[in-house]
């Protein structure tokens, strides 16, 4: 018995512990409940009483010599430690921070917003999920009229409805109900159709909308102001055209073209070999609509237009399927922010 408490107190003395990983392998043989040397303690029970004493004491010994060896081996690992963070080059270069950039999306839509609010316009925003009064009927859509069935969604519950809104227009019911005119607002956000998902469809998009009330506003105020943002954003020698259309919540209603940036009118891919691409709706506010938000369509007349911020993105920077916006593929991202 006592020639095992020697073999263990020179295994122990002459061990080394140059990693974590060996110092705790250490620790599990000499110093834990499972250790060796636990394991002699409970040998004691067994030994002839007139040696217990003896045998005991030399236990206890190799039990501390074990906890000394264990301290000196961790108070070692640390000093290398620390050698090794004294050792640490600070002048290599660092791993490059990666930054992130804006979503092409938000790129577009700040941009038009910017143009927008210095022709007077702030922004207003609303829910995507909606009730049918706001997406549809307010906005002078019958019940069971066509209109509705070319903007189909997502319907969160039944009677009464709660659906995801198919249009921005929403927040033109909102803004007028809740505010006395004039107004004069810009409403960018996402918005749900049930499309099947193409290159030019997707189920979910986004659209910036804008809405002026007031006294005495015509079709040339809107005329001028559609003009304005597609000089801006697409260039000086951009040109408008409008052209006849219907929308429930407008009436005369126009769909907005502009000339082909890209082959200046003389014909290409991008705009069909017409010379012209389709920006967005357009038209009159509706005296329907006016009075259906409770206001005067007598004393006040307004104009209201709508863009998908898809669209545009994909005419300014010539992108040719709508689903790369949201892939997040950052092969994709990274070209609009220089990242
Ligand atoms: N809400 C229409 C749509 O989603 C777009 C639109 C057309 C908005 C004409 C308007 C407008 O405000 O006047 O297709």
């Amino acid at each position: 018995m006592f020639d095992k408490v020697d073999q263990i107190n020179k295994e122990l003395q002459s061990a080394h512990a140059t990693n974590p990983q060996e110092l705790e392998a250490f620790r599990m043989r000499f110093i834990s409940r499972k250790s060796l040397i636990s394991a002699l303690f409970d040998d004691l029970k067994a030994i002839p009483n007139e040696q217990k004493k003896a045998f005991g004491e030399a236990l206890n010994q190799l039990k501390t010599a074990a906890n000394e060896k264990f301290k000196s081996l961790l108070e070692q690992g640390q000093s290398i430690d620390s050698k090794r963070s004294d050792t640490i080059d600070v002048s290599l270069p660092p791993i490059p921070h990666q930054m992130g950039g804006l979503h092409p999306i938000s790129i577009v839509k700040n941009r038009m917003i910017e143009i927008f609010e210095r022709q007077g316009f702030n922004v207003s925003e609303g829910p995507e999920m909606e009730d049918d009064w706001h997406n549809f009927t307010a906005l002078n859509f019958p019940e069971d009229h066509p209109a509705r069935e070319m903007q189909d969604t997502y319907f969160i519950e039944r009677n009464p409805d709660k659906l995801l809104r198919t249009h921005t227009s929403t927040v033109q019911i909102r803004l007028m109900q809740n505010g006395t005119p004039p107004f004069r607002s810009i409403m960018p956000g996402r918005v749900y159709r049930n499309e099947a998902i193409s290159a030019r469809a997707h189920c979910f998009f986004h659209q910036i909308e804008g809405l002026y009330v007031d006294r005495n506003v015509g079709f040339k105020d809107l005329k001028q102001t559609i003009y304005h943002f597609a000089k801006e954003f697409f260039g000086k020698e951009t040109n408008i055209r409008f052209r006849p259309s219907f929308f429930p919540f407008t009436e005369p209603s126009a769909e907005v073209d502009i000339s082909c940036f890209i082959c200046k009118g003389s014909g290409c891919k991008i705009c069909k070999h017409s010379g012209w691409v389709e920006i967005g709706g357009s038209g009159m506010v509706d005296p329907n609509v006016l009075e259906q938000c409770g206001i005067d369509s007598q004393e006040f007349s307004g104009f209201a237009f709508g863009m998908g911020i898809e669209r545009i993105t994909m005419l300014k920077y010539e992108i040719n399927d709508i689903r790369l916006f949201s892939e997040n593929d950052v092969r994709f991202l990274r070209q609009f922010n220089g990242v």
